[in-house]
């Protein structure tokens, strides 16, 4: 996303120029919908609410301005009135109008409404299963907390939202079951309390659209497979065709669940997204999950970014997906006040077994969705044939239907796909199976199969090779339908495709903030929408695996859910350092997580690491901040007065921004250094000061330990800290001095308190990184 355009960035220059991107979008000439931020202290007292004041400013200007009757609109038109995480309405107004409107008392900003992006790659697709089982205990956690999905809306009917075992609503609960196509209010229960929908922005935009289904149904199976991972109920013998078979449940299982759809088959548009993250805080939700984001676009013009800032300031935590780009790509939903995840693989395989005719059992990756068997059936290794990549070829063996061909590692596939290819060509030579030399990351993150076979890696692929090539009549049975844990590979591991901060959009915090499984996730699914062909049969399931930072942010939102249970008290900056501080830089072999392609990865790419539910219950110290330090932030970020109103409402702080601050009270360190050709790097220092709440039970004292990066010196100090009881605070300050060489690479390390006499440790990623981006 974004214009083609270079730019150099350096660490002092935290938000640069946006405004050739923000011209493109411009509309001209004709009416288009704009998202206008008011200052609520304006509006004249005349008006019994805010509601008025908006429709009425929009009659004012209608009478200002001699109406240009367009194609779709003749007149100027409120879309929404906002209330909660920010002030102001939505409208479609001409440029004319819109001008007019800036005259307006209390008129803060303005800009386009907008597309945003699912966070699932939605092609052929990545869909998986993989709850690392440890993780997710049967429990009464979550049991009070209500969970707000803004995406495509509910399966209703499906199990995961039956209300088994739930108790009564929570009286607080302010929200509504609203009817619509395919959906009475009887659909929701105790588990779905609350079902909504907003779509006025795409009709506003285009007026002539028919929204083929006016409702919180869901049509396209992202709203109900992320709903269903954060708090799902227990859901028995579901699979994915035979897959990861067993009880589906949320992360949180007793969680409630209360969807806003924004996104339709005609279109996911801006003005929709803040309707509903205003109305899920009016309502009284906890905690928001949204797996969608905005690509290039300013901090100021990223609607998930300033309704974010609003509900966060409201008391409610977001999690929001960090992408599915992968290494390079910019991270999205980097705001500093949002929980930004990234996605890993967890250590659950599916595989098929090959028994070849001298016994040998060798198993392989496989997701083909039947039982189907392969038995006893010719196995041919032929060096000509072996790249399948030609359907000349395969149509030259001479018993084709009798056949399992072996298709040979194909280095094309560095940079194609080699195994989605061949499999396609042995379907269309119509073989009796496949077996497929491969170990393209990619594989292992789309549960697309539709032909029956296996991938093997090169070793195994070498013993099938040699058992060919020794035997007069080589030949091989099949059978499908296995799932197992993993033991040979390290788990977690980065998924491939999850994206890379910082983000553009603020390099000031490190981003994403941590890592949650997002491959393979088994989750629920509208039984009416196709997953698989295989040969014209078109399959359907009620629940099905699924990959994507999509399927991760879900998670994350649960566990929040439990920790918000769990501890009413604590700000959304608590929770997120709850996760963030316990979370494990680690996979389960005690080394560094690495991203699918076997590099470490860094903590621009996990964060402070994968998280860990049963540790974040009990952190024994938490990094708050509170709305105050949000506010001191956005004072530090060279907005202008309306940038800075579209945040944060008012004026009046922007006046007062006598405590500007971009160290704002995070449990992660970030310090950026230009290119430099000299490589003089003497004069980069960053210093940081930090304040630490004890939320242990008791007093307690903490040492310090620290890794520090390749390139740096950090200093920290004090190198101890003393907390007398619950909720003292403690303070230190941290220095980074890049000290420069010559690989001008990412650099990373850590600081962590850890508790004398007691379990408690509490760690913080550092990192220092080279800023040249070059934006594709
Ligand atoms: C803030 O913006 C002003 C005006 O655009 C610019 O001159 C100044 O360098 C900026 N400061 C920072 C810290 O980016
Ligand atoms: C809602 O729809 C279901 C299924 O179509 C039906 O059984 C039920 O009676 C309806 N409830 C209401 C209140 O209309
Ligand atoms: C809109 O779509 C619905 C459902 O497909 C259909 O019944 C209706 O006739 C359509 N309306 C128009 C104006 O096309
Ligand atoms: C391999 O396939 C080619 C092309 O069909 C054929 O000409 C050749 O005889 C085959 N080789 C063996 C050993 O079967
Ligand atoms: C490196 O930069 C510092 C500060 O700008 C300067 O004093 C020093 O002479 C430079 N050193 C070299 C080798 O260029
Ligand atoms: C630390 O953990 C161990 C094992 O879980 C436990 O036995 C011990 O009591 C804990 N110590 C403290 C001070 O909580």
């Amino acid at each position: 996303m974004g214009s083609r355009m270079g730019f150099l960035y350096f660490p002092h220059l935290i938000l640069f120029s946006w405004a050739l991107s923000a011209h493109l979008l411009l509309a001209i000439g004709q009416r288009s919908t704009y998202i206008v931020h008011l200052d609520k202290s304006f509006m004249p007292t005349v008006f019994a609410d805010h509601h008025h004041w908006h429709s009425s400013t929009i009659d004012s200007i209608k009478a200002a301005v001699p109406s240009s009757v367009d194609r779709f609109h003749s007149a100027p038109k409120l879309v929404y009135s906002y209330d909660n995480v920010f002030h102001g309405f939505s409208a479609v107004l001409s440029i004319d109008e819109l001008a007019a409107l800036k005259k307006s008392p209390g008129f803060i900003s303005a800009y386009n409404d907008r597309t945003v992006e699912p966070q699932t790659t939605h092609t052929s697709d990545f869909l998986k299963l993989a709850p690392s089982s440890g993780l997710w205990k049967a429990s009464g956690l979550g049991q009070d907390v209500i969970i707000g999905v803004l995406d495509g809306g509910i399966w209703p009917e499906s199990a995961s939202f039956r209300d088994d075992g739930m108790p009564e609503i929570p009286k607080r609960w302010k929200g509504i079951c609203k009817p619509g196509t395919q959906f009475n209010t009887s659909m929701c229960n105790r588990k779905l309390i609350g079902a909504n929908y907003f779509n006025k922005g795409i009709l506003a935009n285009d007026p002539t659209i028919n929204i083929s289904m006016n409702s919180a149904r869901d049509t396209d199976g992202h709203g109900t497979h992320c709903a269903s991972i954060a708090a799902g109920n227990f859901a028995r013998g579901v699979s994915h065709f035979g897959y990861a078979a067993g009880t589906a449940r949320g992360v949180a299982p007793r969680a409630r669940i209360a969807v806003y759809k924004f996104s339709f088959d005609e279109g996911e548009l801006t003005s929709d997204l803040i309707a509903a993250m205003d109305q899920a805080v009016a309502d009284g939700v906890d905690v928001i999950s949204i797996s969608f984001g905005y690509g290039l676009i300013p901090l100021y013009e990223d609607a998930i970014s300033i309704a974010s800032f609003g509900a966060m300031m409201k008391g409610v935590l977001v999690s929001a997906a960090a992408g599915n780009d992968g290494r390079g790509a910019n991270v999205l939903n980097g705001s500093p006040w949002i929980l930004c995840v990234a996605s890993g693989h967890t250590d659950r395989r599916f595989a098929g077994t090959l028994t070849l005719g001298n016994g040998l059992k060798i198993r392989g990756w496989s997701l083909f969705p039947a039982r189907a068997f392969v038995k006893d059936s010719p196995l041919i290794y032929n060096k000509t044939l072996a790249a399948c990549d030609s359907d000349e070829l395969l149509s030259q063996l001479s018993d084709p239907e009798r056949t399992i061909l072996i298709c040979d590692y194909n280095a094309d596939e560095e940079v194609g796909f080699g195994f989605s290819s061949q499999i396609s060509q042995v379907n269309q030579a119509r073989l009796k199976a496949g077996i497929f030399i491969s170990e393209d990351p990619r594989v292992f993150q789309s549960s697309s199969f539709p032909y029956p076979g296996v991938v093997v890696d090169k070793k195994k692929g070498n013993q099938i090779i040699n058992y060919v090539k020794s035997s007069v009549a080589p030949t091989a049975t099949i059978t499908f339908h296995e799932t197992y844990v993993d033991k040979e590979r390290p788990a977690p591991v980065l998924a491939g495709n999850s994206a890379q901060g910082p983000s553009k959009s603020y390099l000031g915090i490190a981003k994403p903030d941590i890592m949650a499984p997002g491959v393979l996730i088994l989750a629920a699914f509208p039984p009416n929408l196709v997953s698989e062909s295989i040969q014209n049969i078109q399959l359907t399931s009620d629940y099905e695996l699924k990959s994507g930072t999509s399927m991760a942010t879900p998670h994350a939102a649960g566990i929040a859910a439990m920790l918000k249970a769990v501890h009413p008290e604590w700000s959304p900056s608590a929770i997120r350092s709850a996760m963030m501080t316990t979370a494990n830089p680690l996979d389960n072999t005690k080394k560094p997580i690495r991203r699918d392609n076997n590099v470490v990865a860094t903590p621009l790419e996990i964060g402070a690491g994968h998280v860990d539910p049963n540790r974040a219950l009990d952190p024994g110290l938490v990094y708050d901040a509170t709305p105050q330090d949000y506010i001191n932030l956005i004072c530090s970020m060279n907005f202008t007065e309306e940038q800075f109103k579209t945040f944060a409402r008012s004026s009046a702080n922007y006046h007062d921004c006598s405590n500007p601050s971009a160290d704002l009270n995070y449990p992660s360190f970030i310090a950026l250094y230009p290119f430099n050709p000299e490589r003089n790097y003497t004069w980069l220092e960053q210093k940081f000061r930090r304040t630490l709440t004890n939320v242990g039970e008791a007093g307690a004292t903490y040492k310090l330990k620290i890794e520090t990066p390749k390139n740096s010196k950090v200093s920290v100090s004090p190198q101890k800290l003393v907390f007398k009881g619950k909720n003292d605070k403690q303070s230190y300050s941290l220095t980074i001095r890049y000290v420069g060489d010559n690989d001008q690479s990412t650099n990373f390390g850590s600081i962590t308190w850890v508790e004398e006499n007691g379990n408690h440790s509490v760690r913080s990623p550092i990192v220092t990184s080279l800023i040249v981006q070059v934006w594709e």
